[in-house]
């Protein structure tokens, strides 16, 4: 039921009038910062991990881990008041290579009312700027075929398909499971 309601309203938001209409009203009021350890609790509610029947998952450890050690990545959040409304992990895997190549990011998301309000453009623009600071070379992400608005998000924001083939295999063994197929995108860091 939540899922029909959400791609309700990616619907209603796929003319890009719309969106200009949004960017100009609430998306003005959002407030970007990189998120500090003290900031776990508000996150984890904001993805709604609190909910979820393993509880501490990998996306916990991993939010955990970005925020307790600049050295493994960040966590960039968007708020209104003093409530988180998007978030994106920015991690990278020392060991781990084979599968992570250089950096990724996770967790992309907007509050559902909020969408299309230029609050992801953002949020993936300041992730992109601090993988520029920590000297990445690239970063990739992974995404559901069928996510419109963000394969909408990561084109504009200049990523392009890519094959990793040892991700990939992952990815087919979730998609199993799942049943959602998943495609790897990836911006290179150029430096001027
Ligand atoms: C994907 C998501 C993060 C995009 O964030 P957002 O704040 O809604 O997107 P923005 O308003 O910043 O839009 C940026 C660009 O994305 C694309 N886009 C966003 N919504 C779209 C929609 N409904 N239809 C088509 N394209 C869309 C457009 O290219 C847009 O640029 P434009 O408005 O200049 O045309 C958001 O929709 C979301 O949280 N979705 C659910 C979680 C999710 O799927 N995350 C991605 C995991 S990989």
């Amino acid at each position: 039921m939540k899922k029909v309601a959400a791609n309700a309203l990616m619907e209603l938001r796929s003319p890009k009038t719309f969106r200009r209409i949004l960017r100009g009203g609430i998306g003005k009021y959002a407030v970007y910062r990189i998120a500090a350890p003290e900031d776990l609790l508000m996150i984890s509610r904001f993805y709604q991990y609190h909910k979820r029947p393993n509880g501490r998952g990998p996306m916990t450890r991993l939010l955990d881990d970005v925020l307790s050690s600049n050295e493994r990545g960040c966590a960039l959040v968007a708020s209104v008041g003093d409530r988180i409304v998007g978030s994106a992990i920015l991690a990278r895997f020392p060991g781990n290579e084979e599968f992570f190549p250089d950096w990724w990011l996770f967790g992309i998301a907007v509050h559902i009312l909020l969408r299309g309000a230029g609050i992801g453009e953002s949020i993936v623009g300041i992730a992109l700027h601090q993988a520029v600071l920590l000297g990445a070379k690239s970063v990739y992400l992974s995404v559901s075929v069928g996510n419109k608005a963000a394969l909408g998000l990561y084109e504009k924001m200049g990523f392009k398909e890519v094959s990793t083939p040892n991700f990939e295999i992952m990815l087919k063994g979730m998609a199993k499971e799942s049943g959602h197929q998943s495609k790897i995108f990836c911006r290179k860091i150029v430096r001027v």
